[in-house]
């Protein structure tokens, strides 16, 4: 039985046996969507790349004065500064250390969030238990990970915190 074709889908004089025209335009088109979606999957991928090599220093931080250099010597007992910046809630745990100079701590558990505090030798929070030492690292489960780290900087003998970097 002959092949029957709409007269749309007949192929031009000379054209190559085989595909037709539409064929053809059907077959580009799919072609163009599969690399239009490679392309957003390139820069997605790109994006995340980017911004795992861009350090977190090198971002706009939206940088907000909590104290004075002085307020934090080393050896000294973490404090709690609150902060606007993060929502009405945030806050962070300041405290300079021997090693890593001054550090900012955010003020919730990395388990469920619980807002923790300093029991004179350790972080404590009061939810389900979780510890950390001064560095914030987990001594005591069930915190799954270590205290988030905020920016922080110094300049002109004041103290500025920003965001979540860790
Ligand atoms: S929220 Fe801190 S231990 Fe669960």
């Amino acid at each position: 039985m002959a092949e029957h074709r709409h007269s749309g889908d007949e192929a031009p004089e000379g054209w190559p046996e085989g595909d037709t025209p539409q064929e053809i335009s059907r077959r580009r088109f799919m072609t163009m969507a599969i690399g239009f979606v490679g392309g957003l999957l390139a820069l997605a991928y790109g994006g995340l790349g980017l911004r795992f090599l861009w350090p977190a220093s090198q971002k706009s931080i939206q940088w907000e004065e909590v104290g004075t250099s002085d307020e934090f010597k080393v050896g000294g007992q973490p404090v709690l500064k609150v902060t606007h910046n993060q929502g009405s809630e945030g806050g962070a745990w300041i405290v300079r250390l021997k090693e890593e100079g001054l550090v900012a701590y955010d003020m919730h558990c990395t388990h469920l969030q619980c807002p923790y505090t300093w029991a004179g030798t350790s972080f404590a929070c009061p939810c389900h238990g979780s510890q950390f030492d001064i560095h914030g690292n987990v001594t005591h489960p069930p915190a799954p990970r270590p205290l988030r780290r905020r920016a922080i900087k110094e300049e002109n003998g004041k103290v500025y915190v920003g965001g979540i970097i860790s």
